[in-house]
C-alpha cells in the first residue's frame, strides 16, 4: 500500500528520503515522488515506476515529503504520483487512504476557479486546504478542511512559506519519530529506523505541527499529549544478507524467530488467559496468513472445550448479534494496521467485548483498540507474503493454550524442540521440493487438503503458492473433497496432502485415495512415506513437534521455489501490498 516519509531537520532532506522510499519499497508501489520546500518555493520530482530507476537526487532545502503511490484513483502516472502541489504551488501533500466524496469537492473547487492536473482525490484535498488559508494558519486551515472530508487519510502538509509540516490521520497508520534535534514521520516505521526508535503512534482525529525539535498534538481541537515507545526493531534485521529474496531469508528465520516468539513475560500471559478463561464466547479475527493462523488457535480452544468461533474481519459484523460484553475478541495481525481488521474492532466496540491482540509490529492501530496485547516479536517482515510471522502467531497460540491447560513448561518444550528442526526440515526437503517444482511448474492447479488442526496448513500453503507464483491454489479439509471438489481432479492434478501421523492420518489417507483414483499426483507431507505417494515431503515425527508448524515450513518453501522457477519475484507479488490499509 501507499507509504508516507518526511523530514524537518538541518540535513539535505531530498537524500534522507530517496533512501526512506527505498525503504518503503517492499509496501508495494507503482510510483514515487517527492517535494522539498526551500527559499519559499516547492521543488518536486515524482515518477511513474522503479525507485531504484532514478537518478541520484539533489535538491536543496531541509524540510520535505515523500510518498510512494499504489494506484486507487487514477491510473499510475507521473501526473497521479504524490506528492500533490495546490494549483499555485504554495502547498504541497501526500496522502495515504481514500476521500470518497472528493468528486462533489472537486466540483465546487472548479467552481472558484481551483485547477487540477491529475485524477486524484489528494490532489482535491491540497486545494481544499489552500482555498481555506485565507485568514488562518496551515494548522488550522488543515483542521476546517478535514471537516467537509469523507473517507480515510494520513496526510503531510507542506507549505512553501513555513519551516514545519502539518500532519493528520483517520484509519491510515501515522507515526512521528523523534531524532536528535531534527522530526520523520511516516505511515510505516522501517524509514525511521537509521534515525531514530522513538517513535510516537497518531490517534484518530489527530492532527499534528511538527518542526525541527517538537511536535503538538491535536483531538477535537484541544491539544493531547502522546507518548512515545521504543521500537525493539534494528535496521541490521530488515537486510537481505547472503539471500536472494526476503521470503527465502524469513523462511530460513523461523528457527530463530519461533524461539525469540517464546520469550513471553508471565504476565502477560497470566492476564491473556484469565480473559479467556472467563470468557462467555471466544471470537478469533484477522484476514489471510493470521486468519489461518487464528484457525489453528480455534481449534486448540475449543479441543479445551471453550466456545470459540473464528470469522475473517470483514465479516466479524454479520455476527456482532453474539458478541456481548463477557465476549473475547482475537484478533491476530502482523502489522496491526489491516483496514477490515481495524473496521471490525471499531464496529464491535459497542458490545464491549474484551480484546486480545497477537501482534508483530509495536505501535499499531489494532494495539490502540485492545485491552490486552501479545507479541510475536518475528521482527520486520519485508516479504509481502507472510511466512516467519504465521509460525510465531501459532507459537504464542500454542503458549497460551499451554498456559490455559496449566502445561506451559512442557507447551515450551515442545515448541523449543520444533523450532529447532526447521533448518534439517529445509535442509532435507530441498532435492524433492526441486523435483517437484521441475515436474510440476506447468501444471495450472493445486490443491492441498488437510484435516482438524491440518485443515489451516492446506489453506495457509494453497495461500502461499497462489500468492507468489500465481498458480491456481485451493486449501480444502479433506472430507470436503467428495461433496464437490473432487469433480475438478483429473489425471496429473497434484494434490498435496497434509499426513502427519496424528488423529488425522487414516482419514486423509482414504482422501488421498480418492484424489489418486482420479489420477491426482500426490504430493505427501509427513513423517513416513506411503504407496500412494508421487512425491514425499518428509517432516519428523510428530510426537516431539507441532505440526501445524513444521508441515506448513516446507510448503512456504515449496511456494518460493516455484514462484522463482517461474520467474516471479517472490518479495513483490502482483497486485499485493504488505499491509492493507484500505478497505
Ligand atoms: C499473505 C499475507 C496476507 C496477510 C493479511 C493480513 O501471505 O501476508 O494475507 O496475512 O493481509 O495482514 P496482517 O497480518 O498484517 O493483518
Amino acid at each position: 500500500m501507499c507509504g508516507i516519509f518526511g523530514y524537518v531537520g538541518d540535513r539535505n532532506a531530498s537524500q534522507i528520503l530517496m533512501q526512506g522510499l527505498k525503504d518503503l519499497e517492499y509496501r508495494g508501489y507503482d510510483s514515487w515522488g517527492i517535494a522539498i520546500a526551500n527559499n519559499g518555493t516547492i521543488n518536486v520530482i515524482k515518477r511513474k515506476g522503479e525507485i531504484s530507476k532514478a537518478e541520484d537526487l539533489c535538491l536543496e532545502g531541509r524540510i520535505g515529503i515523500a510518498h510512494t503511490r499504489w494506484a486507487t484513483h487514477g491510473v499510475p502516472s507521473d501526473i497521479n504520483a504524490h506528492p500533490h502541489i495546490s494549483y499555485d504551488g504554495a502547498l504541497a501533500i501526500v496522502h495515504n487512504g481514500i476521500i470518497t466524496n472528493f468528486e462533489a469537492l472537486r466540483e465546487r473547487l472548479l467552481k472558484e476557479e481551483y485547477k487540477f492536473s491529475s485524477d486524484t482525490d489528494s490532489e482535491v484535498l491540497v486545494n481544499l486546504i489552500h482555498s481555506k488559508m485565507n485568514d488562518v494558519g496551515l494548522l488550522e486551515a488543515t483542521q476546517a478542511a478535514l471537516t467537509e472530508v469523507e473517507g480515510s487519510y494520513a496526510i503531510a502538509v507542506l507549505s512553501a512559506n513555513h519551516d514545519y509540516v502539518v500532519l493528520a490521520k483517520k484509519e491510515s497508520p501515522f507515526l512521528i519519530g523523534v531524532g536528535n534535534d531534527e522530526m520523520f514521520f511516516a505511515s510505516d516505521i522501517m524509514p525511521m529506523l537509521d534515525y531514530t526508535k522513538k517513535v510516537i503512534t497518531l490517534h484518530d482525529g489527530d492532527t499534528a505541527v511538527l518542526t525541527q525539535n517538537s511536535f503538538e498534538v491535536f483531538n477535537s481541537d484541544s491539544k493531547v499529549t502522546r507518548s512515545a515507545t521504543s521500537v525493539p526493531w534494528s535496521k541490521k534485521e530488515a537486510e537481505l544478507g547472503n539471500f536472494a529474496h526476503y521470503m527465502q531469508k524469513e523462511i530460513h528465520e523461523q528457527e530463530r524467530t519461533i524461539q525469540e516468539a517464546l520469550r513471553q513475560p508471565a504476565e502477560t500471559l497470566e492476564a491473556i488467559c484469565s480473559s479467556l478463561k472467563n470468557a462467555e464466547r471466544i471470537f478469533i479475527t484477522a484476514e489471510g496468513t493470521s486468519l489461518n493462523a487464528g484457525m489453528v488457535f480455534d481449534l486448540l480452544l475449543s479441543e479445551k472445550g471453550y466456545m470459540t468461533k473464528c470469522l475473517r474481519a470483514s465479516e466479524l459484523r454479520h455476527h456482532k448479534n453474539q458478541i456481548t460484553q463477557d465476549s473475547v475478541v482475537v484478533a491476530v495481525s502482523q502489522s496491526g494496521e489491516t483496514a477490515d481488521l481495524i473496521s471490525a474492532l471499531k464496529d464491535i466496540k459497542e458490545k464491549n467485548p474484551k480484546v486480545v491482540s497477537i501482534l508483530n509490529r509495536v505501535g499499531s492501530h489494532v494495539e490502540q483498540l485492545s485491552d490486552h496485547v501479545i507479541y510475536i516479536k518475528a521482527g520486520p517482515e519485508i516479504g509481502v507474503a507472510s511466512t516467519k510471522a504465521y509460525t510465531g502467531q501459532i507459537a504464542v497460540m500454542y503458549l497460551l493454550a499451554g498456559n490455559l491447560n496449566g502445561s506451559l513448561d512442557e507447551t515450551r518444550s515442545l515448541l523449543l524442540s520444533t523450532a529447532e528442526k526447521v533448518h534439517n526440515i529445509l535442509a532435507e526437503s530441498e532435492s524433492e521440493i526441486s523435483r517437484i517444482v521441475e515436474e510440476l511448474k506447468g501444471q495450472r492447479d493445486f490443491y492441498f487438503i488437510g484435516k482438524g488442526i491440518n485443515h489451516a496448513t492446506a489453506l495457509e500453503a494453497a495461500l502461499k503458492l497462489k500468492e507468489i507464483s500465481y498458480i491456481h491454489a485451493e486449501g480444502f479439509a479433506g472430507g470436503e473433497l467428495k461433496h464437490g471438489p473432487l469433480a475438478l481432479i483429473e489425471k496429473g492434478v497434484p494434490v498435496v496432502v497434509i499426513a502427519p501421523k496424528d488423529s488425522t492420518y487414516q482419514d486423509i489417507i482414504s482422501n488421498a485415495h480418492e484424489a489418486k483414483t482420479r489420477g491426482a499426483a500426490i504430493i505427501g507431507v509427513s513423517s513416513e512415506t506411503h504407496t500412494l505417494f508421487d512425491y514425499f515431503v518428509k517432516i519428523p515425527e510428530n510426537h516431539s513437534t507441532i505440526y501445524p508448524i513444521t508441515s506448513v515450513v516446507p510448503l512456504q518453501y515449496l511456494a518460493y521455489k516455484m514462484a522463482v522457477a517461474l520467474g516471479k519475484n517472490p518479495d513483490k507479488p502482483r497486485n499485493l501490498a504488505k499491509s492493507v490499509t484500505v478497505k
